[in-house]
């Protein structure tokens, strides 16, 4: 890794969590105050709902803060929609955008993507950029040509360096227990390294690549010190401080 790449781990809290769930923040933040002070930036992208509160615990801990989701426009007439600047007066720095969770539920296109990037860059917020393949896609052979089609489709031109990062999931490794090999990732973060530096020259290089899909404990050592994995999103094991923790401390 890049001596000035500061490596991420983002937890994406998905649909869960309800103000009770902030004692897991507050068991964190006491880790971080106690402990030797983590080698990587610590976020956690809670429900919209929980922003706000949790702030609270999480500003003065160090922690930043992230939405999970933002629609491409500033504001208006869309019930039920987020916008990144709301996002970022509650408290947020950054915005998952592109979740195969959303791509695959709300039918979410490459183009879609790259506009809520767009958007959130727009407010002033760090767009964790998901891309990924499907099994089938992976047994066909054709996840490089899936995953180089959703990157040079949904990074928006203007994205580089720390502005933007890009999270790796395999649709089939998130929330499975499953897995590809250290070799696999290693070959896909490399792919994705050399795309951004051919589409962005220098400024490619400074872009965080997380992998994600069912990091945890027993496994972040190991892919966290792949070349070209600058941290993770992390589901299921971002919900519990200890598990949590032990992911961050493993870098
Ligand atoms: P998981 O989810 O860690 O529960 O597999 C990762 C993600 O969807 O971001």
């Amino acid at each position: 890794m890049p001596q000035n790449i500061t490596p991420l781990i983002a937890g994406n809290w998905k649909m869960n969590g309800l103000r009770a769930a902030l004692i897991e923040v507050e068991k964190l933040a006491g880790r971080l105050a106690a402990g030797e002070p983590p080698r990587c930036t610590v976020a956690i992208c809670p429900p919209a709902t929980l922003i706000n509160p949790m702030n609270r615990i999480a500003a003065p801990a160090g922690i930043v803060l992230g939405g999970q989701d933002c629609h491409p426009a500033a504001s208006g007439a869309h019930t039920g929609d987020i916008a990144a600047q709301m996002l970022a007066d509650a408290g947020a720095q950054m915005v998952i955008v592109g979740h195969s969770e959303r791509r695959a539920d709300h039918g979410e296109t490459d183009d879609l993507v790259r506009q809520k990037a767009m958007a959130a860059l727009a407010s002033g917020l760090t767009p964790i950029i998901c891309v990924g393949e499907t099994r089938a896609e992976r047994e066909a052979g054709k996840a490089d040509a899936v995953v180089s089609r959703q990157l040079a489709g949904s990074v928006p031109d203007q994205a580089a360096d720390e502005d933007v990062v890009i999270a790796y999931e395999p649709v089939w490794a998130i929330g499975t227990g499953l897995t590809p090999t250290s070799a696999d990732i290693a070959e896909m973060h490399k792919n994705l390294r050399d795309q951004l530096i051919s589409r962005f020259g220098k400024r490619g290089e400074g872009v965080r690549l997380l992998y994600g899909g069912s990091l945890k404990p027993a496994n972040a050592k190991e892919i966290l010190a792949i070349a070209n994995v600058n941290g993770g999103l992390v589901g299921g094991a971002s919900l519990l401080a200890d598990d949590f923790a032990a992911i961050i401390w493993a870098l």
